[in-house]
């Protein structure tokens, strides 16, 4: 069993038990246009994380917690903790957005110190943030006081290098953050560079609160990997829970030592239904809907075969039926055939859009790879 004994710190509030407890925790990564309630039902119907996270609440003077992420807390059903994530750099506003998330029912606030889309940290937010080591200071006491309950932090290693890594490290155990998750890359390297695990392991030994572990956990034996090499308290997985969304009950069979289950393909076939049907608006038209649809599946097709077939057929259909039909072409006719734990090698999310836009106004399934 992979649990590792970190005592948690004496503030007043304790983290959520995991699911199944003394095991390391899961948690699904916030993403924008992808963590919204919807897609938290179906994860959890599949296997849920111990913890959720909403896409970030964007803050600023004129800013109001938006309806739709404000669903995934409201309407949660999913029977797991969701916490709930701010970007934004104005103090005032920071305090007021996070007293206003409290009258909600969130297990704990998170700030968003991460998002490298150039939109974002041009505004210092986000992973801008991490280039002003005094600012998130300010920012994080500010917090600390203003949340009674669970406050926790997701960061990178830095903006375009970890010249500040320790200073904001520092901080995070001076306030008191109950939960730091480390995406171990810098802004600067997106989403597809080598994920530096080395800097992960740093953050544990210089922090006192638990550290989840994040990035390129792509399955079971991956988060096995990775937690003994950080010594982190659990792992956050971000697109291979969209391409797969069976890891995190994988992840705790690995974790008790059990067989991990095989995923067919016609389960999968049975999962993008569920994610169809679970996604579906009546004001989205369906072409929209498809191309939403793709989007995910540019994930889930890493998967599915070796050589990209099924991305190719999938790429080129523009209604339900020409999405389903290509869905049951390369799901059902051999419904028994394993879906591959890992991603096929080379075979990329979005082979044409290496890095977020200078447009892009924040860490989209429009702009991020896999
Ligand atoms: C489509 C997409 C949207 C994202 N949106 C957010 C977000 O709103 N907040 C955040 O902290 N990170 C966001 N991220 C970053 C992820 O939470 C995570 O740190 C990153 O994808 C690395 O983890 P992974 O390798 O498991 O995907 C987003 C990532 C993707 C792919």
């Amino acid at each position: 069993m992979m649990s590792a004994p970190i005592s948690l710190r004496t503030n007043a509030a304790t983290l959520p038990a995991p699911i199944r407890p003394g095991q390391p925790i899961t948690a699904l990564a916030p993403m924008q246009d992808v963590t919204d309630l919807a897609f938290m039902r179906v994860i959890a119907e599949i296997g849920a994380p111990d913890y959720f996270f909403t896409e970030f609440f964007r803050v600023h003077a004129q800013s109001r917690l938006e309806k739709h992420i404000l669903c995934s807390i409201d309407e949660n059903t999913t029977g797991r903790p969701v916490f709930a994530q701010l970007i934004g750099e104005d103090l005032l506003h920071i305090e007021r957005s996070a007293r206003e998330l409290l009258r909600h029912p969130v297990a704990g606030v998170d700030l968003n110190l991460g998002c490298p889309a150039p939109k974002v940290y041009k505004k210092n937010v986000g992973g801008g943030l991490l280039r002003d080591p005094d600012h998130v200071d300010a920012i994080l006491g500010l917090m600390r006081a203003a949340i009674p309950g669970l406050f926790t932090v997701k960061m990178r290693i830095g903006f375009e290098d970890t010249r500040n890594f320790d200073r904001i490290l520092d901080s995070v155990k001076r306030h008191g953050v109950d939960l730091l998750t480390v995406h171990g890359r810098t802004v600067k390297e997106m989403y597809r560079s080598e994920v530096h695990y080395d800097w992960i392991a740093h953050a544990v030994q210089r922090v006192t609160c638990p550290v989840l572990a994040n990035g390129n956990v792509t399955s079971p034996e991956a988060a096995i990997r990775i937690l003994e090499t950080t010594g982190a308290r659990g792992v956050m997985i971000g697109r291979h829970a969209i391409r797969n969304p069976w890891i995190f009950r994988q992840c705790r069979e690995r974790f008790a030592g059990l067989d991990v289950s095989t995923v067919t393909l016609a389960e999968v076939r049975a999962y993008i239904d569920r994610l169809y049907r679970a996604t579906a608006d009546p004001d989205v038209p369906e072409r929209a809907h498809v191309n939403k649809m793709k989007k995910y599946l540019n994930f889930v097709g890493q998967s599915v075969d070796a050589a990209g077939a099924f991305l190719h057929d999938m790429r080129r259909t523009q209604t339900e039926a020409e999405l389903f039909a290509v869905c049951d072409r390369h799901l059902l006719e051999q419904p028994t055939r394993a879906f591959s734990p890992e991603p096929y090698p080379g075979i990329i999310a979005r082979p044409n859009c290496e890095t977020p836009s200078a447009e892009s106004d924040g860490c989209s399934l429009d702009t991020v790879t896999a």
